[in-house]
């Protein structure tokens, strides 16, 4: 099971979902599961996470240590869920899609968060340092749901 977290720039959202679900996995010693995260949008890559997304994630014990890159069509061959986190990066992953598979992969983030008070993961770029702490909380929960979902998923057959 390969799953790909993406946001627009790669340096806030989708590498705190990736730090957070590999905590996750990795606290379940589960080694069948690879995790990743890319952006839709080119103004970052190469970039380590944004200073203020690092400061939250080791504030609370993880250290995010990805390089930004972008979202390309062949992720969909290597992953089997791409996870968006808002509805615009979720269109914009669509529109790159080449098949109904394809399409398939393709869910937004917060539709695992039990605790969903709009359907997108806002983006913490232009705000304060709040953002931030709000995006770590909603990830925390939507990825232990998403971390659920896979088990019992891949048990059944
Ligand atoms: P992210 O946040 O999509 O969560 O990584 C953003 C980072 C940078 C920009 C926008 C959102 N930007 O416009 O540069």
């Amino acid at each position: 099971m390969r799953v790909l977290f993406v946001c627009l720039g790669n340096i806030c959202r989708s590498p705190m979902a990736e730090g957070l679900f590999l905590k996750k996995v990795q606290e379940l010693k589960i080694e069948s599961i690879e995790v990743d995260s890319a952006g839709t949008g080119n103004y970052h890559i190469g970039e380590l996470p944004d200073e203020r997304m690092r400061e939250t994630a080791v504030s609370k014990g993880i250290n995010l240590i990805s390089r930004a890159r972008q979202f390309k069509s062949s992720d969909f061959d290597q992953f089997d869920l791409i996870i968006a986190m808002d509805r615009q990066n979720k269109s914009n992953i669509i529109s790159m899609a080449k098949s109904e598979t394809d399409r398939k992969k393709v869910h937004l983030m917060r539709n695992f968060d039990d605790n969903q008070d709009e359907p997108d993961v806002p983006d913490p770029y232009f705000g304060g340092q709040n953002g931030f702490e709000n995006v770590y909380n909603i990830l925390d929960r939507s990825t232990e749901n998403l971390v659920t979902y896979i088990l019992k998923n891949s048990t059944r057959n």
